[in-house]
This record gives C-alpha cells, sequence and structure tokens, in this order.
C-alpha cells in the first residue's frame, strides 16, 4: 500500500510547545517547552519558570518584529528573520518562494518511461519490485542533480497512466454527455498539471473514443511552476504534428493569483495539488474556548517560536470559523470537555487546548471557485489521512530527504526550503464547507456533492481488467487507501 508520497523513516522528535499570556490583541509570547504554560502566573511553580534577562530582552524584541505576509517575504533571497507570520504565510513561504521555497528548487515527477503491463504482471508485489527499482533510479538521478534535499512525487496518475487518466476520462465524458453534449464545449481546468500525464491521458482518451466530443474540447492548464508549466507544453514534442492535441492552453501562475472570469460552465481538476495548500494553526484557551491564532516569530539567530493572538483580525481565519460554524464539524480538540476540565485543575497546566491546523488556503481555493468559475464543477483528489504527521488535529507531515531516505520530523517551524509540508483533508468538511461556499446550501442538503475514496471511484469508471494481474490483484484499487475525491 502506497500511502504517502515518500517512503517514511521515523526521526527523533523534537517536542515543542507553548504558552501564552491572556492580554487581549498583543502577541502573545509561547514559549517552547513540552505544552507546559511558562505563563507568569501567581502561584508555587512561577519562580522556576521566571524569564532569564536575555529571554525578557529577546521577548521585547519579538514585540517589535515586522509582521510579514508570503506576499511581502517573496523578494528576499534568503529567509527573513527579526519578523513574525501568520502560519499560513510562514507555510507558504517555506514551500512557495521564489528563490529559497521547496518547490522553487527541483521537484522532480516520478513518471515511468512506459506504461505498465498490469497484465503481464504475476501479482502486485512484483509491480512493487519494478516501482522500487525505478524509483532508486530517478532518485539516484536527483542526487546526481543536486545534494540539497529533493522530493520525488509519485501520484496515481503517473503510476497507472494512462489508465487513472482515462477512468477520470470517462467520468468528465458521461457528465458532459448527460448535461451539456452537443449544445456546449468540454471545457476543462487542471490545477497542478506535474508533467501533464494526466491531460496527455484524459485527451487521448477523448481522440479515441469519442471523436465528437473531442472536437468541442478544451483543455486549460493552470500551473504555478515555470519549469512544469515548460514541460506540460513540451510534452507533446514525441507526437506527429497531426497527431499533436491543439486545444490545450498552459497559464502558468498560481490558482491563488487568478483574476479572469470564466462564465462557461467547465471542470475544474486538481489531483494531488492541494496537500501542500497552507493552513492556519489554532488553539484554544481552556477556560473560556476562546480561540486563538498563531504566528512564527523568528527571532535574529533564525529561531522560532509560536506566539499566539485571538481570532479576530485575520479575515480569512475568522471567515472560515465563522463559515465552518455553520457546519455540523465540532473540533475534535474541544470535544472532550470533561477531559479539558480536569486538565485544567492540574498544577502546570497548558491553559490551551492542543493544536488544530485549519485549511485556510484550501478555502481560499472554494472562494476563487465561486467567484471566477461560478459554473464549475470539481473534481479534486487527495489524502484524507497521513502517517508521521507532526502533533494537531490535521496536522501535517513535515519531511526531508536525507541520505536517500525520507525523514519525518515532529514540527513544522523548520528552515524554509528544505522540508515538504503537507497536510491531510478532511473531505467531508470540505464536502459542507464546499455546498455553504459554492452552492449557498446548508451542508447534506444537495447530492450532487459526493465523496468517494479512491477505490470506489477507481471501480465505477476505471479498467479494472487492463489493471489486474494474473493473481486476481488490481494495484490501481489496492494502492492508496488514504486518497479520497471530491465530487461536485
Ligand atoms: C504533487 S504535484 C501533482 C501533479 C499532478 N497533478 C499529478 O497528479 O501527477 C502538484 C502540482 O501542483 C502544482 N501546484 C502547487 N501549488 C499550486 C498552485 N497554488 N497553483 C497552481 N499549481 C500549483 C505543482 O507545481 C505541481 O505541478
Amino acid at each position: 500500500m502506497l500511502r504517502v508520497r515518500n517512503q517514511l523513516v521515523k526521526a527523533s522528535g523534537q517536542c515543542l510547545s507553548l504558552a501564552r499570556s491572556s492580554n487581549s490583541f498583543k502577541p502573545v509570547i509561547a514559549r517552547l517547552q513540552h505544552t507546559k504554560t511558562t505563563e507568569t502566573r501567581p502561584g508555587i511553580f512561577s519562580p522556576f519558570f521566571s524569564p532569564t534577562d536575555e529571554e525578557q530582552k529577546e521577548e521585547k524584541a519579538r514585540r517589535n518584529y515586522p509582521r510579514q505576509t508570503a506576499y511581502d517575504t517573496a523578494k528576499c533571497k534568503s529567509p527573513p528573520t527579526r519578523n513574525k507570520m501568520l502560519v499560513r504565510d510562514f507555510i507558504d513561504d517555506s514551500l512557495y518562494n521564489p528563490n529559497y521555497g521547496y518547490f522553487s528548487k527541483q521537484a522532480v515527477i516520478f513518471s515511468p518511461e512506459t506504461d505498465f503491463e498490469f497484465n503481464n504482471m504475476s501479482d502486485h508485489l512484483e509491480f512493487m519490485n519494478i516501482l522500487g527499482q525505478l524509483y532508486k533510479d530517478i532518485e539516484g538521478e536527483a542526487d546526481e542533480v543536486d545534494e540539497v534535499a529533493r522530493q520525488v512525487w509519485h501520484t496515481p496518475t503517473e503510476l497507472f497512466k494512462p489508465w487513472y487518466g482515462y477512468a477520470i476520462a470517462k467520468y468528465l465524458v458521461s457528465e458532459y454527455k448527460l448535461n451539456l453534449f452537443p449544445h456546449k464545449d468540454l471545457i476543462i481546468y487542471e490545477m497542478g498539471a506535474g508533467n501533464g500525464t494526466l491531460m496527455m491521458n484524459i485527451l487521448d482518451y477523448i481522440q479515441q473514443n469519442e471523436p465528437a466530443v473531442y472536437k468541442r474540447t478544451q483543455y486549460n492548464i493552470i500551473e504555478i511552476s515555470g519549469k512544469l508549466a515548460e514541460r506540460q507544453s513540451q510534452r507533446q514534442d514525441v507526437k506527429e504534428a497531426k497527431d499533436q492535441h491543439k486545444c490545450v492552453k498552459i497559464i502558468n501562475k498560481s490558482i491563488f493569483d487568478w483574476d479572469i472570469h470564466v462564465p462557461d460552465q467547465c471542470f475544474f481538476l486538481g489531483m494531488e495539488v492541494i496537500d501542500n495548500f497552507a493552513h492556519d494553526l489554532i488553539r484554544y484557551d481552556l477556560e473560556t474556548l476562546r480561540p486563538y491564532q498563531a504566528l512564527v516569530s523568528t527571532d535574529a539567530k533564525g529561531d522560532y517560536t509560536e506566539v499566539y493572538e485571538p481570532v479576530g483580525n485575520d479575515a480569512l481565519i475568522s471567515k472560515y470559523l465563522a463559515m465552518r460554524d455553520q457546519t455540523r464539524y465540532r473540533s475534535p480538540v474541544l470535544s472532550r470537555q470533561l477531559w479539558l476540565k480536569c486538565l485544567q485543575s492540574l498544577p502546570l497546566a497548558p491553559n490551551m487546548t492542543s493544536p488544530e491546523f485549519i485549511p485556510t488556503k484550501l478555502f481560499m481555493l472554494l472562494e476563487t471557485l465561486k467567484t471566477h468559475f461560478p459554473q464549475h464543477r470539481l473534481v479534486l483528489s487527495d489524502f484524507s489521512e497521513l502517517p508521521d504527521s507532526v502533533d494537531g488535529v490535521d496536522a501535517p507531515v513535515v519531511q526531508t530527504r536525507y541520505r536517500g531516505t525520507m525523514v519525518p520530523c515532529s514540527t513544522y517551524m523548520v528552515q524554509p526550503g528544505w522540508f515538504d509540508i503537507f497536510f491531510p483533508t478532511n473531505f467531508e468538511l470540505l464536502r459542507d464547507l464546499y455546498l455553504l461556499v459554492c452552492r449557498g446550501s446548508r451542508a447534506g442538503n444537495d447530492k450532487t456533492v459526493k465523496v468517494l475514496t479512491h477505490r470506489e471511484f477507481c471501480e465505477r469508471y476505471g479498467d479494472v481488467e487492463r489493471t489486474t494481474t494474473k493473481s486476481g490483484e488490481n494495484p490501481m484499487l489496492m494502492y492508496y487507501e488514504n486518497m479520497k475525491m471530491i465530487l461536485t
């Protein structure tokens, strides 16, 4: 079973946690110290936690650090110090900064040269072995390119090409024929197209099987990476000019910078893109249950500290939480009220709940869809759960490649640019939020917005026969069992 993008090996933990004091809108210092507070409350334990002179000086300086967003730091040539950023901006900067971000360095998307002949394999273990060998080769190549930590994505699109792309195509064509054909064009937008494999497979399928639909097909890619956009446009170079898909348009920009109104009925695809969308981090005051949002403060030496302020001055976080309140969702960190009460009465108890990561950038995507693609239908797939994540609800996996092995870390506050940070998606919550944002309807009221597992989708639309091994095992159905899809 392939669970995450890369092989994971346990690393020794570096535990971090916090404390805060409770003045209203000022950022609150979170000294990192095993979920125990260092707030200077009167009591017998206080003397043990009095800050040193140097710490006090640092705290004073920290209050004057400028607050920056990932847009502000995009022009920095190296990671900034003496600043503070909301967690989503810190993560965005770590991953996407054009100069030192993780993705601005080389990202390799694993793509076997030839398609796998599943029918000729004895069983899924043979598939695993072939994959292992190919993966080793590509990792070796990546090492030769650069010593720095590199990420090698392997996605269902690539491992099961062309069959996975054909399954998506079959879904798109059947929905299109049901609702739009022959009066309207089949318009597809794909966000984050990687090597361009899905685009090729979808268009090949339509060209070969649905020539009348093919004539009316337009395929648009929205790709943040300049290198990958280039690779996508070169993808057809191997084909003779007459066989090339002329209906493809590649737009090299982030979906978060999208500003074109698309009034047409269209399909909007995103396969394994949303897991890198940055999240914010909140905790709740144990006494009042009021939410606090985290900022990462970076000092002159480049050391990180979480500081907290009450939710209220960031429109995106406030809007997300207000919208989420309208769904049936209840945060797991608040669900054990009795335990929280007991916790409070303990000496040296933390004064905040454990962390909860909230998908603010994913929420922004929903708003972009509503505003700029009002007639879209969505097809998104990604991880619904991840092993080896850092502590917290919907917490990310933070990992880096060290001597050919992926090593997971226990905090997201790591040197920007050296670590992949990716999140699981709560698809059931996403569904309810989608209904509210894009359909203006209450959660659960619209049966046309569905969440399927990867397996359910592939069973329904995939060519199960062609992806089955001689033993009867089917890797396309067996693997990626921690992936889900939302179809609207
Ligand atoms: C893990 S790869 C997946 C590639 C492909 N969809 C697949 O399944 O093989 C993520 C892709 O999303 C792109 N991407 C990430 N963030 C994006 C954003 N904000 N806007 C557009 N593309 C983005 C990356 O550059 C990359 O092409």
